[in-house]
């Protein structure tokens, strides 16, 4: 019989604009099953949201957040996913599912990823339920009409959100 094969690595595609604690939980989630999780900061499928932080600032505060976490890398790409998969040599993609209201776009994500690479699958993860109204796009409007977000991120994204949001 056929052993099953451990993925030893993960990507977790988003925009992370910024890594919220939900995100930080579907990495922690993963890691669980996998060896190493590459985090993957990516431009989005439609630009129809302008962001707030560049590419490399996003990929510096998810640095930051993990960084006693040596089982995490983390890269920006722009293109196709299953493109940058194929480049790691990744079969494995994660996403959380935080909602029913998530699934449809999910689930086409993750059929139209496999069309374009056979070889990829994608695994939805619910987080913890206190992060399933979370999303990055609330976290900057609140942060910035002074509401308080300190337990959606972490003290490092808190800082960097304020700074940011005070010099725009
Ligand atoms: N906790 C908190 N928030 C979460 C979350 C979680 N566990 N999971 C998702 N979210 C939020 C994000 O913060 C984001 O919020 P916002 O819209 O308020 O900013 C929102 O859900 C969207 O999630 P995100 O992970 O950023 O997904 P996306 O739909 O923007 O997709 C990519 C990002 C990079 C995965 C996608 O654009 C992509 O694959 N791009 C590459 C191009 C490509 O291959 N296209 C073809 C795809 S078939």
């Amino acid at each position: 019989m056929t052993q099953p094969v451990r993925p030893s690595v993960a990507i977790y595609p988003g925009s992370f604009d910024p890594i919220t604690r939900g995100h930080e939980d579907i990495v922690r989630r993963t890691l669980i099953f996998c060896d190493r999780v590459i985090v993957a900061v990516g431009h989005r499928a439609t630009q129809a949201k302008q962001g707030l932080f560049t590419i490399d600032e996003r990929v510096e505060l998810i640095k930051a957040v993990f960084e006693d976490e040596d089982r995490v890398d983390v890269a920006a790409f722009s293109g196709l996913l299953v493109d940058f998969a194929r480049e790691r040599n990744v079969g494995l993609i994660v996403r959380g599912l935080r909602a029913v209201s998530d699934f449809e776009y999910e689930f086409q994500m993750a059929l139209m990823n496999r069309d374009l690479h056979p070889g990829i699958e994608t695994l939805f993860l619910a987080p913890d339920a206190r992060y399933s109204y979370l999303s990055a796009s609330l976290v900057r409007e609140i942060t910035s009409l002074g509401g308080d977000m300190s337990h959606f991120v972490s003290p490092v994204v808190q800082r960097k959100l304020l700074s940011k949001l005070q010099s725009t």
